[in-house]
């Protein structure tokens, strides 16, 4: 079975159960400043499973690409992906354990669909701590389908809990369904969960049941939700009856290209193979950057910065394979070739993401080998001394001389059995004042959004930004992207120049009049059609469902959008627009905070 067979399949069948197809979002995360990257299926849907009503009803499915680079040194061996697809089915307040395992069995099981084996899968559902008893019932339900004990297994917290990313909100035991490669076990405790590669890992049904107080106590939930996520890569691996994602067809195709432009061969040595295994998933993450709907280049800060880590690490195993030449643009091509039909947005930037990633080699070819030779200078000394750490100013210097992303410093050093000074690293940077890495850093963790008071009145502060400065400025004014957190709300939207200190004012008194007038805030669900007839706002992403949420404030506003709001502006605070710069060419940014006397 193909992944295009899969993803159909999966849609088809929770149909079939009543759910409603949504669409898959951008991989950039709106509104949510606690990840780069949209990281699983759940994560778009986060304010629904917090309890806003979704337009599309409780059963929703869909498939959404996603990102996790938090596991991008790990890429390399055979099952981890920086790019992945994942299929999800959502329950918000319906069905709960028994029918969501139920159903997974079915997909996985029968004949009509997926066809596993029965006797190939085992299950992991939570063992329990001092703070939350065992899942028994998930056991249950698994034994009421045939799961013999010996293949249900209960493991810790570490292995079977979802969330909350942040201190608190809504959290749950979740039940992992893994199939047996077949694989001799690598030992006594050889279980699911483990690396070895007999047990892969394919789907996670989490039951969202307990709030998480802030005094860290689980209080039961009353509308308890399901949110499951089957990685397409991994299935798909399993379904062709391969033991690693980079052996099904898709990826053979990648790898067949890397071989005939490096005249290196996969299988001959681990070498080769994990450099072959980085350039074919850090060029298809990269070609799903650059291709996303909003459209992120290679930079120095934030998801940029990780798209020229992926661009140049995948160069660099290039040139270990002896590549000399250009080889990113016709991988990437190839890759828009698979994807296109799925992700039509691939085609629709391919000029542009194919001249980025001609630019970007073009970059860091210049510099590469010259970094390396300058870092090979420094090698026998080093070997030689007695505690052989690379100096952080040493690698402060490849990354601002030679454009080395830290953690390719951090790889180069490793091959050489070396380590390198972090903290020296960090204080050099600082010292330049340019892009905080440990910034980036934090932000993979991923987790829910933060759905405070303060954060629901600065996104309802945007509704009414973005309407001021259309009124204010002119109709040619779009949002184009925005990030609040519960400090401050980020702005972007076009306009070509600066704008006045009179605008300015004139835009923060519009908003604080409509504060003062204390405007009821409504929703309404219609077609997307009728919302656009109706004169809504709705720039941001082109990915609508069929039926959307509008959002209106007073008369004032209205846009579509998935909420949450707050009830009536009467109390958000004081508007004040704290910065107005330019984001890039004909995008202006604001920086604006609600204050409170
Ligand atoms: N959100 C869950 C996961 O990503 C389903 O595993």
């Amino acid at each position: 079975m193909t992944s295009n067979e899969l993803r159909n399949k999966y849609i088809e069948f929770f149909v079939s159960k009543n759910h409603k197809q949504i669409s898959g979002k951008s991989l950039i995360p709106e509104n949510d400043p606690t990840v780069l990257f949209t990281t699983a299926g759940m994560h778009p849907l986060v304010p629904y499973l917090l309890g806003e009503d979704h337009p599309a009803g409780k059963r929703l499915v869909n498939f959404q690409k996603c990102i996790r680079t938090g596991d991008i040194d790990e890429v390399g061996d055979p099952s981890h992906l920086t790019f992945f697809e994942m299929l999800g089915n959502w329950s918000l307040g319906d069905y709960f354990k028994e029918d969501a395992i139920k159903m997974s069995y079915e997909f996985l099981t029968s004949s009509e669909w997926l066809g596993f084996e029965p006797d190939k899968l085992s299950v992991t559902v939570f063992e329990g701590d001092s703070e939350v008893p065992a899942d028994d019932e998930s056991a249950a339900v698994w034994r009421s389908l045939g799961i013999p004990d010996e293949r249900i297994y209960f493991l810790p917290r570490e292995d079977n809990w979802w969330g909350p990313a942040g201190a608190t909100g809504p959290c749950g035991p979740d039940s992992e369904m893994f199939i047996d490669t077949g694989k001799t076990a690598c030992g006594p405790d050889c279980r699911p969960g483990c690396h070895c590669g007999k047990y892969f890992e394919i789907w996670n049904d989490v039951f969202m049941q307990y709030n998480k107080q802030e005094d860290g106590s689980y209080v039961p939930m009353s509308r308890k939700c399901v949110d499951t996520g089957m990685g397409i890569e991994r299935t798909v691996a399993m379904l062709q009856g391969k033991s690693s994602v980079y052996e099904t067809a898709g990826f053979v195709e990648l790898i067949e290209q890397v071989e005939k432009i490096s005249g290196s061969k996969y299988g001959t040595d681990d070498i080769t193979d994990v450099s072959i295994r980085i350039i074919t998933d850090h060029c298809r993450t990269s070609v799903f950057i650059l291709g996303d709907e909003q459209g992120v280049k290679p930079s120095n800060l934030g998801q940029g910065y990780i798209l020229r880590r992926l661009i140049r690490r995948a160069i660099r195993h290039g040139r270990k394979l002896g590549i000399e030449g250009s080889f990113l643009p016709e991988l990437g091509s190839l890759v828009i070739d698979q994807y296109k039909q799925t992700y039509p947005e691939l085609e629709k930037s391919r000029e542009s993401i194919i001249k980025e990633l001609a630019a970007e080699e073009e970059r860091f070819s210049l510099t590469l080998q010259k970094g390396e030779h300058e870092f090979e200078k420094l090698l026998p000394n080093l070997l030689k001394s007695k505690n052989p750490i690379i100096p952080g100013r040493m690698a402060f210097k490849l990354y601002d001389t030679y454009g080395f992303p830290f953690e390719i410093t951090e790889e180069l050093a490793a091959e050489h059995g070396l380590k390198v000074d972090k903290a020296g690293f960090d204080k050099a940077f600082e010292k330049h004042q340019a892009l905080s890495k440990q910034g980036a850093d934090k932000v993979f963790k991923g987790g829910l959004a933060d759905n405070s008071e303060t954060t629901t009145a600065l996104h309802t502060a945007t509704h009414l930004l973005h309407k001021a400065l259309r009124i204010v400025l002119g109709d040619h004014v779009q949002q184009k992207g925005s990030n609040i957190t519960p400090e401050r709300l980020r702005f972007d939207f076009i306009h070509p120049e600066k704008m006045t200190p009179e605008q300015i004012k004139e835009v923060e008194d519009l908003i604080n009049k409509q504060i003062k007038d204390d405007l009821p805030v409504s929703m309404e669900i219609i077609s997307l059609e009728q919302a656009k007839e109706k004169g809504a706002l709705a720039f941001f992403s082109d990915k609508y469902d069929e039926q959307v949420k509008v959002y209106s404030i007073g008369d004032f506003s209205k846009e579509v959008c998935g909420g949450p709001h707050v009830s009536s502006t009467g109390s958000m605070g004081y508007f004040r627009i704290k910065k107005e710069q330019s984001s890039s060419a004909g995008v202006r940014r604001i920086r604006a905070v609600l204050e409170h006397s």
